[in-house]
């Protein structure tokens, strides 16, 4: 199948049938017999029309009825816009390649080249014009307006903006060193060059690279996992000693587990939880490639689990997720209701309190989300702090993402005094 076909396919379930992006596509390469390029061809042109979508949407709608236009048609068109508009692609290749495609759909839409190319020959199309001017911005960005204005509204335009831009740059992979497999020397020793590896300026361990790891001995050895240094250093700052008792409340994929578990290197135990069952061999995956030895898993719902105390608690709590739109873009796509947000926050908060049943004198918590939403970071921990007297904030960070080439994230450590 051709680059454009696949990305056409993917993103016709990312579309219709809501599924992640970064799932397909990890799919794709796990499986497909495409060429390096070919692949990576793919995964540019899903991430950017994902990115774009709003924005190439707008400008399509401006020459077809889409309440009349097949979705797949639709996305064809997108996906052309996008290869034209921000890749600057030969016109003659996109649009030959898109009629194609188009007739392997449906004959009847022979009529979009001349689509296409209308759009080509007014330069006019591609503007912006509507009322509102405060919304230009993030339509030609792709962003959607009650995002912005939230983040605006939470924390201030520039904020805003500068989130806007950074969220449609290509990320570079972040890679955890793990030192439970290798030593620091040897690792760089032997990878350093090999993958062209920066060293990040926010916690030790971890680098960026534009290289690809899976499936190369440097992984499959587990000399490395992938992860976002925000990730990694919610439990940097949680820092559990040696030997310690560690409770993790929702683990999977496992990310912060296994480095929780190096930090401990291997000694103590961790007790990890997860509630979704489908998740679980993502993170026994992990402990065994990563060589970690310390962890009790199971498959059980945080709020339902033993009240024993332990000395360090990671509460990673789910959340919505508008930290990682750079890696997941559809997430900017989904507005949750009032009724979901408002629920989403009460599970944070009943699971905060299950961690401080959880907390003897003494006991460190870290809350983290993926998110820059005020509801389920600061005010979240601010209620719970307002609750509980004997909890006193040690950490308190939200991370936007332009830092340090990382995710948006929040973190905050809490201890029981
Ligand atoms: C942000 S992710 C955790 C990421 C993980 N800590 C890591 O670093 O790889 C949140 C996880 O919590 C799980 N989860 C949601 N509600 C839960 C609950 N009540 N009990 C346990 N896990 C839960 C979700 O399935 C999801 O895997």
């Amino acid at each position: 199948m051709s680059a454009r076909k696949e990305a056409l396919r993917i993103l016709f379930e990312v579309f219709k049938n809501n599924k992640f992006s970064n799932k397909l596509l990890s799919n794709l390469k796990q499986t497909t017999a495409m060429s390096k390029e070919d692949i990576a061809f793919v995964f540019k042109l899903v991430y950017g029309t994902i990115q774009y979508k709003i924005y190439l949407e707008y400008v399509v709608n401006k020459i077809i009825d889409s309440n009349k236009t097949d979705l797949k048609i639709q996305i064809l068109l997108w996906m052309n816009l996008y290869q034209l508009k921000f890749l600057k692609a030969k016109a003659y290749y996109v649009i030959n390649e898109a009629v194609d495609i188009a007739k392997s759909i449906n004959k009847n839409y022979s009529g979009l080249v001349n689509k296409v190319s209308k759009i080509l020959e007014d330069e006019n199309i591609w503007e912006v014009k509507i009322k509102n001017k405060q919304n230009v911005f993030p339509l030609e960005n792709g962003f959607p307006f009650w995002l912005y204005k939230k983040i605006e509204n939470d924390y201030s335009k520039e904020q805003a903006q500068q989130f806007i831009l950074h969220s449609n740059i290509e990320s570079k992979i972040s890679l955890r060193l793990n030192t439970l497999k290798i030593s620091l020397e040897d690792f760089e020793k032997k990878y350093f060059e090999k993958y062209k590896l920066e060293k990040s300026q926010l916690i030790e361990y971890f680098y960026l690279s534009n290289k690809n790891i899976i499936n190369q001995e440097i992984f499959l050895e587990g000399y490395v996992t992938v992860q976002d240094q925000m990730s990694g250093y919610a439990s940097y700052i949680l820092a559990p000693k040696e030997n310690s008792k560690v409770l993790d409340m929702c683990s999977a994929p496992g990310g912060k587990l296994t480095h929780l578990a190096q930090i401990m290197k291997n000694t103590g135990k961790i007790h990890a939880y997860e509630l979704q069952e489908n998740k679980i061999h993502l993170i026994k995956q992990n402990l065994s490639r990563l060589g970690v030895k310390n962890v009790i898993l199971e498959c059980k719902n945080a709020l339902e689990i033993e009240e024993e105390k332990y000395d360090f608690i990671l509460l990673d709590a789910p959340c919505s997720g508008y930290g990682v739109i750079r890696q997941k873009p559809e997430i900017k796509l989904k507005k949750y209701s009032e009724q979901e947000n408002e629920e989403l926050v009460l599970l944070q908060s009943k699971l905060l309190e299950k961690a401080y049943n959880c907390t003897n004198k003494g006991t460190e918590i870290l809350y983290s989300t993926c998110t820059i939403n005020k509801k389920e970071n600061e005010e979240q921990i601010n209620n719970f702090l307002l609750k509980h007297k004997d909890i006193e904030k040690i950490y308190e960070k939200v991370f936007f993402g332009n830092e340090y080439d990382n995710d948006g994230f929040y973190i905050c450590k809490m201890k029981r005094i």
